[in-house]
């Protein structure tokens, strides 16, 4: 996993790799797939980071817990739009193409230091009457192909619970293997990779 780190890092840093982060961000910011419109989060989006992240159901495994306030959605807000202004790659939101404003889920990739290392966290949490429709394989799937396409230097991972059997099966759906077991903040979970192609 520590193929590139130098490179990675000063993208990190907002480099030397500058030049190039334009482009990327154009092949990040608004992805359209079969059922999906994914694009970076923004301002507007504070009341659906809200809604979703304060639902219990949909926190079960996060160690920070469901959202009280909307002060820690707008907090989580900004933190993500940061993401997209530094690095040009962050969260999307995800809208039903069919429904267009209907958000259904947060995820995708983000920079991430993990045991030193900067990798990308892939991630997802959609609303729990969309669950069970794929949307979470299927945006976590062009978050996959993208990475391998724009940003092959930089480790995928997902940290995942071992409890959590949707997000197990969800990884497991995307042909992501087992790595190894890690200490993540105090609680036993799963490092998954992307699987060999
Ligand atoms: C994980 C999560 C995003 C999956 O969303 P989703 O849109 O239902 O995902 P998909 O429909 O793409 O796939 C879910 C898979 O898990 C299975 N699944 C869902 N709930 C399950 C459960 N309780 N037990 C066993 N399998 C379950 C589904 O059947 C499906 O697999 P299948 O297609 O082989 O049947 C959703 O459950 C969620 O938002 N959870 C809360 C946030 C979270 O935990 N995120 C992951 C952090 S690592």
């Amino acid at each position: 996993m520590s193929r590139g780190i130098t490179v990675t890092m000063r993208m990190w840093r907002g480099g030397a790799s500058r030049g190039t982060l334009p482009a990327m961000r154009e092949a990040f910011e608004r992805v359209t797939t079969e059922r999906l419109l994914l694009r970076a989060v923004s301002r507007s989006d504070v009341n659906a980071v809200f809604t979703l992240h304060s639902d219990p159901e949909t926190n079960r495994f996060s160690l920070t817990g469901a959202m009280t306030s909307m002060d820690e959605a707008r907090h989580r807000t900004a933190l993500w739009m940061e993401d997209w202004a530094q690095r040009d790659l962050g969260y999307w939101v995800a809208e039903r193409r069919e429904a267009p404003g209907d958000v259904v889920g947060f995820g995708g990739l983000r920079y991430k230091v993990l045991e030193g290392l900067l990798v990308l966290n892939l991630a997802y949490r959609f609303s729990p009457r969309t669950w069970g429709s794929g949307f979470a394989t299927e945006m976590a799937r062009a978050a996959l192909d993208l990475a391998r396409r724009h940003l092959p230097e930089v480790p995928v991972i997902a940290i995942i619970h071992p409890d959590n059997v949707a997000s197990l099966r969800v990884a497991e759906r995307l042909g992501m293997r087992l790595e190894r077991h890690v200490d993540y903040e105090g609680t036993p979970n799963r490092l998954y990779v992307p699987g060999e192609r």
